[in-house]
């Protein structure tokens, strides 16, 4: 039997999870702003800022994807304890600059420092010496990440006031209207799910493998059930990821604010067989979604927007038919 838990204990675990699932959309984020930053730089300093921005843009995207793995790590751990991975984030600070990007991400480090701290004292008292030795190696990390954003906090490049002169919206841009970004953001909602979604289950799906191993009557197929689910959502997470981002970029290229809440909200299930009928739900409403953007970008002479929703659709449906075979 793994080590004993209790309530608070797990919470605590869960808390974790919040914070980094909250980290790894903020950064993600924030990388997808970085193209309409880029696009503010004062001509004096352009070489000089583009290989910063640059620099940092890659980071921001490399820690997004180790959040979401350190997210996936502590929830693989809280189901081997005997509790339930939770799919609910933090809020996500983005800002406006690089500079307040490195701010907001040396405040979420600091809350990530002090949080798992705290966490390996309690796992030693609860002699929980795995947890404790996931949430050192983790906490390497984040100092890490802490280190690097402190370099950028002085950054100058704070947003100018946008004072009566603001340029008035030149008319093929007009097209570009709130419901339209609304839209969208129903989008990037749903990508959001997904990945939560994913990530747990895989989590989940891997530690429900294990336990199938000790009732050896149903072995072989159910075991391998699991394993395929698990192997499974492994890249097509990976893909969401990569929608996210596309998606989110497309929204501050065009000077809109990109939503960071899931929607509809991550549904995990008890079963693999849950997992797909769920997966296979959400790629569906994916599918439904992204035709009626594509139809949207179409009649408004958005052609960009279609054709990217056109390639991320075509790999939806890849998604749905993978989910779809392996159900009964
Ligand atoms: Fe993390
Ligand atoms: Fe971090
Ligand atoms: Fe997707
Ligand atoms: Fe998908």
């Amino acid at each position: 039997m793994a080590a004993k838990t209790t309530p608070e204990y797990l919470e605590l675990l869960n808390h974790a999870v919040s914070r980094e699932i909250q980290v790894s959309l903020q950064y993600m984020l924030q990388h997808a702003k970085m193209e309409k930053l880029i696009r503010k730089i004062i001509p004096e300093n352009i070489l000089l800022d583009k290989t910063t921005y640059d620099a940092v843009g890659k980071f921001l995207r490399e820690i997004a994807i180790q959040e979401m793995k350190h997210a996936a790590a502590i929830e693989e751990r809280i189901y081997y304890l005997g509790g339930s991975a939770t799919t609910k984030a933090d809020k996500p600070y983005i800002g406006n600059s690089l500079s307040e990007f490195a701010k907001n991400g040396v405040k979420a480090e600091e809350e990530a420092l002090t949080l798992y701290r705290k966490i390996i004292v309690e796992a030693g008292k609860m002699d929980d010496w795995e947890t404790r030795e996931i949430f050192e190696k983790i906490y390497g990390e984040e100092e890490q990440h802490l280190f690097k954003f402190q370099e950028y906090v002085n950054f100058q490049d704070e947003p100018e006031e946008s004072g009566p002169l603001a340029v008035p919206l030149s008319e093929w841009r007009k097209i570009f209207t709130d419901d339209y970004f609304a839209l969208l953001n129903k989008a990037v909602a749903a990508e959001i799910s997904a990945i939560i979604q994913y990530t747990n289950q895989h989590e989940k799906a891997s530690f429900l493998r294990l336990r199938i191993k000790n009732t050896p009557l149903e072995v072989v197929k159910e075991t391998n059930k699991a394993k395929v689910v698990s192997d499974l959502l492994k890249p097509i997470f990976m893909m969401e990821m990569d929608h996210l981002e596309k998606i989110s970029e497309r929204i501050y290229l065009l000077e809109g604010e990109a939503t960071y809440n899931p929607d509809p909200l991550p549904k995990v299930g008890e079963t693999a067989d849950d997992f797909l009928k769920l997966d296979h739900e959400a790629e569906n409403y994916a599918i439904v979604l992204y035709r009626q953007i594509i139809n949207e970008a179409m009649k408004r002479g958005d052609s960009k927007t279609r054709r990217l929703f056109e390639d991320i659709v075509s790999q939806e449906e890849d998604h749905y038919w993978t989910f779809d075979d392996y159900l009964r």
